[in-house]
């Protein structure tokens, strides 16, 4: 053995005691750790012929990258829609590597962690009050859970049309309809080899929506004289957090043959909260759905869900499978994960996921995902009232979506930018009504009222300077 290994093997106590002390400062400091940095490293470009070891190794982390680390897993990282991590998470996740299981196969001999990914399947369709007819998976976030959906919603057109699109390729036409599909969408259907810009777009509802017009969706189904074809639809658009009428879709889904997705990454979890469930009315009723674990559930990245209709698992082993593989004692009848998403070897990602949703529970997760709309509401309320900025929409669930009064794109990127460099704060941009515009995205579980008022004497502060 390596002499640098076998010395880690034996101070291993020591080192994971470092980390772990190092983890648990930082953690108490994460409020006040800073949410943006601007410093680059010069990286080096050569590896040591010998290793430096496990804590020289930590040191030269510390020095080098953990001081410009930033707390995007703390209370005011508005930006993007970025979760953080639970208590319960992080024991889970370290577990994860320290168990270090390839979570592939269901079968075989004394393999759990495919019953540990089953059990967290179960627990998440009980927290949102989904239907057992789905099963699902892990993957590393809301774009490989929508390529998985929508690669098995490939293999469904294939069938209709009397074609097997995983085995002989893509030799037909596969009609998409969505209104405003999240960028990974786009992604996945280049992936698939079905053109990111073959959709044909729906309009949207009057009003400031971002949501499916009914209407204008029956009028393409009708254009397209009975093929059959995927629909896109959105359990909170990622500007506003709009949702498509579920209900309405259903009715549609009775008359028409098409399969149906909802990217549900965030907007999901609306489906735990009392006051905004009625969100989601409807939603059962889909082929498949994208949830993130690594947004609202605030599990460490990556971590998100893909659930399928348990009617369909032969189109997703036709679409996924592993085949050729004796080695693997491969055989497709059961539920090895292997056959049915992209990977094959695969880290236990149920793992972090269980620990946080048996730590916590229904209500844990509810007040999460309530806490989060209240602050999203006074801090809209806010922004709403205050002569120097204009909200965008309304806020509907846990987006705040605005810009500036005195509207000019330069001013909102140097206010944005302003903001950010403080380092107290961050939001992200967007483009919304022909504005540039400013989203702030509450998923963190962490964050306080206190946060939400800091934050504003910031942006109270901030305008006044440069208006
Ligand atoms: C609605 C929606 N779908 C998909 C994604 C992509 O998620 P991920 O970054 O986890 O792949 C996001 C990310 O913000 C999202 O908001």
């Amino acid at each position: 053995m390596n002499e640098r290994l076998k010395k880690d093997l034996d101070e291993m106590a020591s080192i994971l005691d470092k980390v772990k002390n190092q983890g648990i400062s930082y953690l108490d400091h994460l409020q006040s750790h800073p949410t943006s940095n601007t410093n680059n490293i010069n990286p080096q470009t050569s590896l040591p012929i010998d290793g430096w070891g496990a804590k020289n190794t930590l040191e030269y982390f510390n020095d080098t990258f953990e001081k410009i680390m930033v707390s995007s897993s703390g209370p005011k990282y508005w930006g993007f829609v970025t979760g953080g991590t639970t208590p319960a998470s992080i024991a889970g996740d370290w577990l994860t590597a320290i168990y270090d299981q390839n979570a592939f196969k269901a079968s075989g001999q004394g393999d759990v962690s495919s019953q540990i990914e089953m059990e967290t399947i179960l627990l998440l369709l009980d927290l949102f009050n989904l239907s057992k007819n789905l099963s699902g998976g892990l993957v590393s976030g809301a774009t490989m859970s929508n390529l998985t959906c929508l690669a098995t919603a490939r293999q469904w057109i294939g069938k209709q049309q009397g074609k097997d699109y995983a085995k002989e390729g893509m030799n037909g036409s596969i009609h998409v309809l969505a209104a405003l599909p999240h960028s990974s969408v786009l992604k996945a259907m280049a992936l698939l080899g079905l053109g990111s810009v073959n959709i044909t777009t729906i309009k949207t509802n009057h009003g400031n929506r971002e949501s499916i017009n009914l209407k204008d969706f029956e009028k393409k189904i009708r254009q397209l004289s009975g093929d059959p074809f995927i629909l896109i639809s959105s359990a909170g658009t990622v500007n506003t957090a709009d949702f498509d009428d579920f209900e309405g879709i259903s009715q549609l889904k009775k008359k028409f043959n098409f399969w149906w997705h909802i990217d549900a990454a965030f907007g999901g979890f609306a489906s735990c909260s009392k006051s905004h469930r009625h969100l989601v009315n409807g939603w059962e009723y889909a082929d498949s759905f994208t949830i993130d674990c690594h947004k609202w559930l605030n599990v460490p990245y990556e971590n998100a869900i893909f659930l399928i209709k348990e009617s369909y698992k032969i189109l997703q082993v036709e679409t996924f499978q592993n085949s050729n593989a004796p080695y693997l004692e491969n055989e497709l009848d059961t539920v090895d994960y292997l056959n049915l998403l992209p990977e094959n070897s695969r880290r236990l990602k149920a793992l972090p996921v269980w620990f946080s949703l048996l730590a916590y529970g229904k209500s844990g997760i509810q007040g999460m995902v309530d806490n989060s709309i209240e602050h999203a509401q006074s801090f809209g309320n806010w922004i709403e009232n205050c002569p120097y900025f204009e909200l965008l929409a309304p806020v509907r669930l846990n987006t705040v979506c605005f810009t500036l009064n005195d509207y000019s794109e330069e001013l909102v990127t140097t206010f944005l930018s302003l903001l950010n460099e403080t380092g107290k704060v961050f939001m992200s941009p967007t483009f919304y009504l022909e504005k540039k515009g400013i989203r702030a995205a509450f998923v963190n579980w962490r964050t306080t009222a206190e946060d939400v008022s800091e934050v504003i004497e910031l942006m109270q502060n901030l305008i006044k300077k440069i208006s």
